[in-house]
């Protein structure tokens, strides 16, 4: 990207990456905006076209090795705490991934600066000195929810905020009233109108509108909420101590990031945070840590197809839940170093229970995996999700595949082992994608799966990382509604 104005091109495939929508706007020349809107209603449309899908031969035993990406989830808040300084923030091992690309479009909307010098990148510096639109538009918070997460740097920053209301999703209803109630208790003003959340901060001058320090107690343990109001509370007056928070490793990252800014904060790891209010944050570049879930997703693709992986640029220490799980279940796993594990499959996987919950559980963002895992394994696993309500939607897709399964409100009785065979399945969302990948690499013959833009949002390169240690994947340029698994498909 070219600094403000830039366009890239290139990323996933012959779309176009335009990180300045409004900022390219507002210098363009009569004529030239016009012919500019038709070059962009032509690109929409070929967007609208082009549905990838993915092509996976089954049956292969993967082995090699694999280097896994940033963290998606720790990447997301990071990028939108570098709205709470004037000053260059520079982030490195930015994952490749569509919803970092979206957040980059975001912050750029806002009036910050964004930079990369290649796309897509992993290294992005962000600078806003100004921020002439706190606003999060619906056209960018309805791809990406973790939009929300500018509500809290810009309510610290500006005291003002217009962010559209993300509404549910696939995978449940997902609300926000945690955020906005304590960001209420902190002395903002909210109210909705056409679908936005309108936050202030009432008074006059940078003083007035200056949040307020707060003793907030989560009701739930959430997330991007307790990032939001982690942000919120770094430039506001006097103390805040946040309760039953979420201890999740992309927290503590965030936590570590905004203490190199200058944020004065304690308790990190656990679930009580105390952040002293500082007038200023200053600029600073950081490294987001390894994406737990695209590691807890190899290690089940390298025990489910029986296969040797050494999965290297991960964090050990994240993965615990999901390595016990894993190991009960059959698979051998062993920490090589610091960075670096081994999954090892072949001997006969075994029915384990599993029931999600927030860290340091099992991943809910692992629950799809997991289940792949468990159509294989012999006996009857129950899995129990507890946090979202509606995360089966890969039950369904399996069920097609031949998985031997039934669900029970937030529980599915899966038995196995099952023979899967290859069928056109759809992704529903992200880690339900990833879910339907590792079940495609031990069915038999062909699998589709079709809607992959999904997992497009959130795994770097995932194609090119499970062709590299040997699975026979191939991503599909389609149109339309499916490709059948018998008519030949053009390769990438
Ligand atoms: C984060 O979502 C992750 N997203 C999700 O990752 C992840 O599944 C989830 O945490 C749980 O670990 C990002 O970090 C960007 P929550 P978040 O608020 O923060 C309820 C992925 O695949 N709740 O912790 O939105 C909520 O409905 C994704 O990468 C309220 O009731 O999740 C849910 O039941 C998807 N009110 C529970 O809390 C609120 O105000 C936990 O949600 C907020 C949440």
């Amino acid at each position: 990207m070219r600094g403000r104005g830039g366009i890239c091109v290139g990323l996933w495939g012959s779309e176009e990456t335009d990180f300045t929508q409004r900022g390219a706007e507002t210098q363009r020349t009569q004529s030239g905006e016009r012919k500019r809107k038709e070059q962009d209603k032509e690109r929409k449309k070929g967007k609208k076209k082009r549905m990838d899908k993915f092509l996976i031969r089954g049956g292969k035993a993967l082995r090699g090795t694999v280097a896994i990406s940033g963290a998606k989830n720790s990447a997301l808040p990071v990028m939108a705490a570098a709205l709470l300084t004037a000053e260059k923030v520079a982030v490195h091992n930015i994952p490749k991934v569509r919803d970092l690309v979206t957040m980059g479009k975001l912050l750029t909307f806002m009036d910050a600066k964004v930079s990369v010098t290649e796309m897509p990148a992993s290294d992005y510096v962000i600078e806003a000195p100004t921020l002439r639109h706190a606003e999060a538009p619906y056209e960018l918070v309805k791809t990406m929810r973790a939009s929300i997460l500018t509500l809290g740097p810009l309510m610290a920053r500006l005291g003002v905020a217009r962010v559209s209301l993300p509404g549910g999703c696939a995978i449940g209803a997902r609300p926000v009233d945690l955020h906005l109630s304590a960001l209420e208790k902190m002395g903002a003003e909210i109210t909705m109108s056409h679908g936005y959340i309108e936050a202030k901060v009432p008074g006059n001058g940078a003083k007035g509108r200056r949040l307020k320090g707060a003793h907030v107690v989560f009701e739930k343990i959430t997330v991007t909420g307790t990032e939001n109001i982690l942000m919120a509370a770094t430039l506001a007056d006097g103390e805040t101590i946040l309760e039953n928070c979420a201890r999740e490793p992309e927290v503590t990252d965030l936590v570590a990031m905004l203490r190199k800014m200058g944020a004065q904060i304690e308790g990190d790891g656990t679930a009580t945070l105390r952040i002293r209010g500082v007038r200023e944050l200053h600029g600073t570049e950081h490294r987001v840590i390894p994406d737990r879930i695209e590691a807890g997703t190899f290690l089940v693709a390298g025990a489910i197809t029986g296969g040797d992986l050494t999965i290297t640029h991960c964090e050990p220490e994240h993965q615990s839940a999901v390595i016990a799980k894993l190991q009960e279940a059959g698979a051998c796993i062993e920490t090589i170093d610091k960075t670096t594990l081994r999954v090892r499959g072949g001997k006969k996987l075994v029915a384990a229970d599993m029931t999600t919950e927030e860290y340091p559980g099992f991943a809910t963002d692992m629950q799809a995996q997991y289940m792949a895992l468990a159509t294989q394994a012999e006996g009857t696993s129950m899995i129990t999700e507890t946090i979202f309500e509606n995360r089966f939607m890969h039950a369904s897709e399996m069920i097609r595949m031949g998985a031997n399964l039934s669900l029970d409100g937030r529980r599915a009785v899966v038995r196995g082992p099952a023979a899967l065979s290859g069928s056109i399945v759809q992704a529903s969302d992200l880690r339900a994608s990833a879910g339907l990948v590792l079940a495609g690499l031990v069915a038999s013959g062909e699998t589709v799966i079709d809607r992959v833009y999904h997992i497009d949002r959130g795994y770097e390169g995932i194609v090119e990382k499970l062709r590299a240690v040997g699975a026979d994947i191939e991503r599909v340029h389609g149109s339309g509604s499916g490709v059948h698994a018998s008519v030949p498909v053009p390769v990438t």
